[in-house]
């Protein structure tokens, strides 16, 4: 994939760093049968089967094209129980790319957060950082821990320019750790930020997070799944790293850090893997045995040899910048392509998906009739593309009161997969949007029909109101 690079990149902003070997073919259908399928659903797109949507920007995660390379590494992946070499490429990956000595290897995500919580959080302890994604919320709840989610006033604004809307508000940081002083598990910093629109954290705020954490004696980690985007962003809207390459950008981000934890289903370029990065010997040997019971032996993990072929290349092809720039422009041509025809969207765009405000989509559809969920539906019914909604049926209800819980922002997510769909899909993609906003008026929410009482988004059903 870095094959070819003649050192004009900067006349072709747009231009992928690849071209098609293999397609996939995609469904198009006709509006009436997408009218009867979403309503088969329950107006759930989580419910539908992928033969019945045309474009799928449900999730960047583990849906991305991989290369000629890492199919062709995919070929000489060595399945040995213990030793195998393809865990010396995969840790030799880790090392060159990121600086950590050791990793463990994993299934993916949550299986990181699983082996590592297991050992840090503790019934009353506190994690500290910006906003913590779902499943790494999940799994702190699950053990009794707590959150405390510092990410700056910024986050909330949809319309706020500001470059870095993913940093931690250092004096809220600070007033954690004092106010909760022995109960601290961990700081940890999720590069870029997911639940605030996939929005970057600046070095600099890194750099005053790991100060802190240095201060108060508390170990710091970073969730760094799209680490490559936050790396790029870095690299433009940080004017003292401008002229440095991403990838070394992306190695003096880690340096902060005690740790990490890699969903390798976004920036590894991969469908299924993950690892936790680490700095020490002794705390490897300390997360060894749960990584052991949880995942598998510590030189596979929860993944295959051919699997652990596959993340060290895409390590390396994720931080190549020609293909980080046309992913990044991906987004903001989609992202542009709706602002353009007033369609309120969040700025600025993130690294991996475009997030569509609600409240200002749907300002008279009360939030109890989740304007996002039917946003979704309305998306599919007139274009087959599957979008997700960010707000309120995913926050759940507040266990204490019972009632829906109203979260700042209501989006809705469009997340573009990388290296899978062309300029064209994306117009597609507007042109459906498009449509929908047109005839917002009319559309007036929904209404639970089946309410499962936990993570709820996945499996319910609604009815139109
Ligand atoms: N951390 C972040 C920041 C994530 O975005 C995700 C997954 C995870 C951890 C968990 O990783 O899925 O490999 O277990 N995000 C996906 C998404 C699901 O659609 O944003 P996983």
């Amino acid at each position: 994939m870095m094959k070819r690079n003649f050192g004009i990149r900067r006349n072709f902003m747009f231009l992928p760093p690849y071209k098609i070997k293999m397609v996939e073919p995609i469904r198009v259908s006709a509006r009436k049968w997408r009218e009867q399928k979403i309503k088969q659903v329950g107006l759930n797109p989580f419910l539908l089967s992928s033969d019945d949507i045309t474009i799928d920007l449900l999730t960047d995660s583990g849906t991305n094209a991989m290369s000629e390379n890492q199919w062709a590494a995919m070929m000489l992946g060595d399945e040995t129980y213990a030793g195998a070499t393809s865990f010396d490429n995969f840790k030799k990956a880790v090392r060159d790319i990121l600086g950590f000595p050791y990793c463990i290897p994993v299934h993916q995500g949550r299986g990181a957060e699983h082996v590592f919580d297991a050992l840090f959080v503790k019934e009353g302890s506190v994690s500290v950082g910006n906003a913590f994604f779902d499943t790494t919320q999940a799994h702190i709840d699950y053990r009794g821990g707590r959150t405390i989610d510092c990410t700056i006033a910024e986050s909330k604004n949809t319309s706020s320019p500001f470059l870095f809307k993913g940093n931690a508000d250092i004096k809220k940081i600070e007033r954690a750790l004092k106010e909760n002083r022995g109960r601290v598990s961990y700081i940890l910093l999720t590069v870029t930020c997911n639940s605030v629109g996939g929005q970057p954290v600046s070095l600099t705020n890194i750099i005053s997070v790991s100060k802190l954490a240095k201060k108060y004696n508390t170990p710091f980690f970073m969730d760094i799944a799209r680490f490559a985007q936050n790396a790029y962003f870095i690299k433009e809207r940080e004017k003292k790293y401008k002229n440095w390459p991403v990838q070394k950008i992306a190695r003096e981000m880690m340096k902060y850090a005690d740790g990490a934890l890699m969903s390798a289903k976004k920036d590894a370029l991969v469908n299924m893997g993950g690892f936790i990065a680490l700095r020490s010997r002794a705390l490897y040997q300390k997360l060894v045995p749960f990584a052991i019971l949880f995942e598998g032996f510590p030189t596979y993990g929860g993944m295959s040899g051919r699997d652990m072929e596959a993340v060290a290349v895409g390590l390396r092809e994720g931080v190549d910048e020609d293909f980080l720039r046309s992913h990044i422009e991906q987004v903001k041509y989609l992202g542009e392509g709706m602002r353009k025809a007033g369609i309120p969207v969040l700025l600025p765009y993130g690294g991996h998906a475009v997030y569509l405000d609600m409240k200002k989509f749907f300002p008279r559809v009360k939030p109890d009739n989740f304007p996002g969920q039917a946003f979704c539906a309305e998306l599919y019914i007139e274009s087959g593309v599957r979008a997700v909604e960010i707000g309120g049926v995913l926050a759940g209800r507040d266990p204490a009161t019972g009632k829906n819980r109203k979260p700042p922002l209501d989006l809705v997510r469009l997340a573009i997969p990388r290296r899978v769909y062309t300029k064209d899909h994306l117009d597609y993609v507007i042109e459906g949007v498009k449509k929908v906003w047109q005839r917002r008026q009319k559309i007036r929410g929904v209404r639970f029909v089946y309410e499962p009482p936990v993570l709820r988004h996945f499996q319910a059903k609604f009815r139109w109101v």
